[in-house]
């Protein structure tokens, strides 16, 4: 079972505030995408990473992996390809890229650059193991209410309170037999700004999705205090 890692890194990074794009802005001095690739290349399973590059910036990004190389390991091989205006088409077009011979694809975001291998592992074994769609996943730390959104601003009614102890926080790289991720993408529409999450999309086919736990310092890179908390986690492995 070949295993590959798609990574979608196409974003702008919006939330993170003006700048570079999301992937690129750097976390000690390194490449968020560095990171990410990195992270992938060091599970034992993945022997080839495509990465989904801004549309005008595939140049820019394969350049820049290029320049690291020396950083990445041997065995592992590098694909980039031009992203989408979403996520989903983003993913979309990297699951295009994978050669026949891929039995098995992880997905992960480009802005969860500190994911442990250990939490890669276990993804692509329980894949391996014969899940269709892994995800791996964390309880809340905050209760979490649905409401009935409201102009911003104006206070916005509380429709219910889900029981916190029956929700998980899902994070990356989930894992998928090709085959159906890649029939997922084929029949489940864009909906919106697209899925965010492409076990959603496997949901929808009515296939089983099973949850692996998830870990700490697998946090996406959302807002500008994310990038405190990730270079204080990287201080904190090289100390
Ligand atoms: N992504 C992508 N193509 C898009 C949009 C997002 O490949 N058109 C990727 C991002 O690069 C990121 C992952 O999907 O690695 C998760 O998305 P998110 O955290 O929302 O990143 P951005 O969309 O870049 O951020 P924002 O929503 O704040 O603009
Ligand atoms: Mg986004």
């Amino acid at each position: 079972t070949r295993t590959a890692a798609v990574i979608p890194a196409a974003g702008r990074g919006v939330r993170l505030g003006p700048g570079a794009p999301k992937a690129l802005r750097t976390l000690n001095g390194t490449p968020m995408l560095v990171h990410a690739v990195r992270a992938m290349a060091a599970s034992r399973y993945v022997s080839l990473v495509v990465v989904v590059a801004p549309a005008d910036g595939a140049g820019e990004v394969k350049s820049l992996l290029d320049e690291y190389e020396h950083a990445l390991p041997e065995r592992t091989e590098f694909l980039v390809v031009p992203g989408g205006d979403t996520r989903q088409e983003s993913v979309r077009l990297g699951l295009k890229a994978l050669p026949d011979d891929i039995a098995a694809v992880l997905v992960h975001d480009a802005a969860r650059p500190l994911v442990p291998v250990d939490t890669v592992d276990a993804v692509v074994e329980a894949v391996r193991d014969g899940a269709v769609a892994v995800v791996p996943a964390l309880p809340l730390a905050d209760t979490v209410k649905q409401v009935e959104p409201r102009p911003h601003g104006t206070p916005e009614p509380v429709v219910a309170t889900p029981e916190r102890a029956l929700l998980r926080a899902v994070q990356t790289p989930q894992g998928f037999d090709r085959a159906v991720l890649a029939h997922a993408h084929a029949t489940v529409p864009a909906a919106g700004d697209g899925a965010t999450d492409c076990a959603g999309m496997v949901e929808r086919l009515g296939r089983p999705v099973v949850v692996v736990p998830g870990h700490e310092e697998a946090f996406k890179v959302t807002r500008p205090l994310d990038l405190v908390l990730a270079e204080a986690v990287l201080a904190r492995r090289r100390a």
